[in-house]
């Protein structure tokens, strides 16, 4: 054991990645990582993933190809404890002593519940409801003091830290209170319609990591954009432009005035054109990578992993029963 803080973080195993998610998340992971000033654990939230609609063999192929993505992102298994989360039982278990804690009437309050509940009417299971709570035990299990998350996340981590709170007021102190490292997480919108955040859902609209070059280039080139021909970065009334002028200040990390200075003047199909190639390169590095990443590799990453992540955990939870009296 390291005195580093420790620090945790996840991705639900749902499907292909998109160029937001690289941004947000896995671009921040490897930052973080390398910064060398945590102890980092890193996820593939297959659980939680389970909340949605899936089949069994596409399961198996997202788990993989995420753990796939962290590896080529630059994750790295000496680094940081890589792993799956249901492969390493407490976070179940601890997930069910923190359902019994939470109350229900703030569960049924969360956003994120109550937008699924609304977006897949058919399939509003009890574990949308509960969610946060297996979320809680994945970041508590491991003492950890920061949770890099988008935004969107916030209530689920102040959930986690009033049940931090309130396991330690009633059973004595056995948990930090961990803090979110919220990540400037870029909005992208859908390149086919800059009202609609960029979603797999419309894959038109989506770049994904692991497309190629020629169909980035298709996607960027054919791009909606607004009337008038200026490259200005006004959200309102040019939603488009401004959503390709996000893309390109988020991956070059310049402001979108910045990059409206190197534009101006420029046409539309210039500034695509330019864009769709620093795109291009800032994948190429992942993108080779991934190509040469064997799944055996992935496979055999994902177990040292969990290994890891089983000593620490399975710790964790015995000190956990045996401070509610479950022993
Ligand atoms: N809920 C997170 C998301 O959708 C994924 C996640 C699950 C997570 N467990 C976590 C993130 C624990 C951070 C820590 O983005």
């Amino acid at each position: 054991m390291t005195g580093k803080p420790s620090l945790v973080s996840g991705i639900q195993s749902t499907g292909k990645l998109h160029l937001g998610n690289y941004l947000g998340a896995l671009k921040n992971f490897v930052e973080l990582q390398n910064s060398g000033k945590y102890r980092c654990y890193f996820f593939v939230a297959d659980l939680h993933s389970l909340t949605e609609d899936f089949l069994p063999a596409e399961k198996s192929e997202q788990i993989l190809d995420l753990a796939t993505n962290y590896l080529a992102a630059g994750l790295s298994p000496e680094k940081s404890v890589i792993f799956q989360q249901s492969e390493v039982p407490a976070h179940t278990e601890l997930g069910w002593i923190f359902e019994t804690m939470a109350p229900l009437g703030e569960m049924e309050r969360m956003t994120q519940f109550k937008d699924k509940s609304s977006s897949q009417k058919e399939n509003i299971n009890l574990g949308l409801l509960s969610y946060p709570t297996l979320m809680a035990s994945d970041i508590l299990l491991y003492d950890a003091v920061f949770v890099p998350v988008g935004d969107d996340q916030s209530q689920h981590l102040e959930l986690t830290r009033t049940l931090a709170r309130k396991f330690n007021k009633k059973f004595g102190k056995t948990f930090p209170e961990p803090k979110a490292l919220l990540a400037k997480i870029p909005r992208l919108m859908g390149l086919d319609d800059p009202t609609k955040k960029m979603s797999k859902s419309r894959p038109g609209g989506c770049l994904f990591l692991d497309d190629s070059p020629e169909i980035i280039r298709k996607k960027i080139m054919s791009a909606v954009t607004d009337s008038g021909r200026e490259i200005k970065h006004d959200p309102k009334n040019k939603p488009a432009i401004s959503n390709l002028i996000d893309i390109y200040a988020a991956i070059i990390n310049y402001s979108a005035q910045q990059v409206e200075k190197k534009f101006e003047g420029a046409k539309y199909s210039d500034f695509k054109k330019d864009l769709a190639e620093i795109v291009v390169k800032s994948l190429e590095p992942f993108q080779k990578k991934k190509r040469s990443l064997k799944p055996a590799e992935v496979k055999r990453a994902l177990a040292k992993g969990n290994k890891k992540a089983n000593d620490v955990a399975s710790k964790k939870i015995k000190e956990v029963k045996n401070k509610i009296g479950l022993f």
